[in-house]
């Protein structure tokens, strides 16, 4: 295995979207070796979530897990889910603001409002239908992996720029407060 490079805000394969794939496609061995360097890459960097245009591949495949990561010490845990054409769809109508952050954006966090509930349709990393329901941050780490294979990162979802914070700057003043209007959907 290998690590993979990290795009960064501005390289423009993060405003790539990714076309559909084909399960033939999926299971060459390069896709599947790629699969098993992009959770890799998510490890090292201690990622809850990492999709393929960050890593320079137009690949419709995200990898999303939580197991006690330091960059977001309050997240419940999530086991490893890789998702390949994932397809979403709102539960109900609720939706939670929340500090995002993005390896493609380092350094920063910022509020972005979310679906709290929603309904997954995809593949798993062998072809077969996944379909899962998610809710509170795992939810919100589906939808931002998810914009990511569509080209948007997180900070086109901002309703008010005014929270787009330095990390270090987020430690000082906001982590330990609660977000404006709603509750924290990392509980
Ligand atoms: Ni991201």
């Amino acid at each position: 295995m290998s690590l993979l490079k990290v795009a960064v805000l501005g390289n423009p394969i993060l405003r790539r979207t990714t076309p559909e794939m084909k399960k033939s496609e999926l299971l060459r061995e390069s896709v599947q070796r790629f699969i098993d360097d992009l959770i890799e890459t998510m490890r090292e960097y201690d990622g809850v979530g990492l999709a393929a245009t960050q890593v320079h591949q137009l690949y419709r495949i995200a990898v999303i897990e939580v197991v006690a990561n330091p960059r977001y010490p309050q997240a419940p845990s999530v086991p490893l889910t890789i998702l390949v054409n994932p397809c979403l769809t709102p539960i109900g109508t609720e939706r939670a603001k929340d500090w995002e952050g993005c390896l493609s954006v380092p350094e920063m966090r910022g509020v972005v409002s979310r679906w709290t509930k929603i309904h997954v349709e995809a593949m798993d990393r062998k072809g077969n239908p996944l379909s899962l329901d998610a809710s509170g941050f795992f939810a919100r780490a589906v939808q931002h992996e998810t914009d990511h294979l569509d080209g948007i990162v997180y900070v086109d979802r901002m309703e008010d720029m005014s929270t787009l914070t330095y990390l270090r700057k987020y430690g000082r003043y906001w982590r330990d407060k609660q977000v404006p209007d709603e509750g924290s959907a990392l509980g």
